[in-house]
């Protein structure tokens, strides 16, 4: 004879399911069971859960200096919160001015700001442009320039920190022509600090160092223009 189900087994739960359905009745998924896509338990559960892995890959693409770094000014979390809503139309945010007064602070805070968020995905590359255009130069390894200005032209975030430092050649202008113009075209969020000023008729500019048509595809892409002006932190740092 077969053993009688015990209450509350997988046996007696699939016999009450038969009888349940063979009366037409439906029974509501349990909210405490922490399966359904619409449970809001859960729900907070994948945002706390993304929000960690975004800033962890925030962390480690953030030098040491700045791994305490917020968004203060409202038009860069406004941008912050733009990307992190509709990644493809947040264009560029620019930040320029004079040395010390927080650009590269703000720029990595939107990007913390925009991992706390909790996006579906977080890939971020920072690079000092200096950098970066050293690390471009046709080297030894064959391939190894291009395909690191594949990575950095492709990567979700970029960073490109204290653009125009670099002495201008036409050389640098055509390795910005194609990074500028492949994210341009993919509709990449970018975050460009600078000492330049975007334009400045009296003065070097950015459309000076960038030439006319990556000066353009950036007149475009910037969707932020944060000029910033004050004294230079680290000095007033050292003063007090
Ligand atoms: N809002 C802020 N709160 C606290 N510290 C800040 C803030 N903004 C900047 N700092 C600090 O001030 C110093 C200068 O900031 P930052 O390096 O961002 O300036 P910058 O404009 O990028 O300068 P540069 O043009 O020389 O690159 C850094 O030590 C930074 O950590
Ligand atoms: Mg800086």
């Amino acid at each position: 004879m077969a053993e009688p189900a015990r209450v509350g087994s997988a046996r007696s739960l699939r016999a009450l399911k038969r009888i349940l359905d063979a009366k037409g009745i439906r029974v509501p998924q349990s909210s405490d069971d922490g399966a359904g896509e619409e449970n809001p338990g859960d729900r907070e559960w994948h945002h706390r859960a993304r929000s960690e892995y975004a800033l962890s890959r925030w962390r480690s693409a953030t030098p040491p200096r700045f791994r305490a770094a917020e968004a203060t000014l409202p038009e860069v979390t406004s941008w912050a919160d733009r990307a992190l809503s509709s990644n493809a139309d947040a264009g560029a945010l620019l930040l320029s001015g004079t040395t010390g007064t927080g650009k590269t602070h703000q720029a990595f805070g939107a990007l913390r700001r925009i991992a706390a968020g909790g996006p579906d995905r977080f890939e971020l590359i920072a690079v000092n442009s200096a950098d970066m255009y050293g690390a471009l130069r046709p080297s030894q390894v064959m391939g190894a320039a291009e395909r690191e200005l594949r990575r950095l032209s492709e990567v979700q975030y970029l960073l490109l920190d204290d653009l125009g430092t670099a002495k201008a050649s036409e050389w640098t202008e055509e390795i910005t022509y194609r990074l500028i113009n492949y994210r341009y075209n993919a509709c990449l969020p970018t975050l460009i600090t600078s000492n330049l000023p975007a334009r400045d008729p009296e003065g070097p500019d950015l459309t000076d160092f960038l030439g006319d048509r990556v000066a353009s595809r950036l007149a475009e892409m910037v969707t932020t223009l944060v000029p910033m002006i004050g004294d230079d932190r680290r000095r007033a740092g050292r003063a007090a």
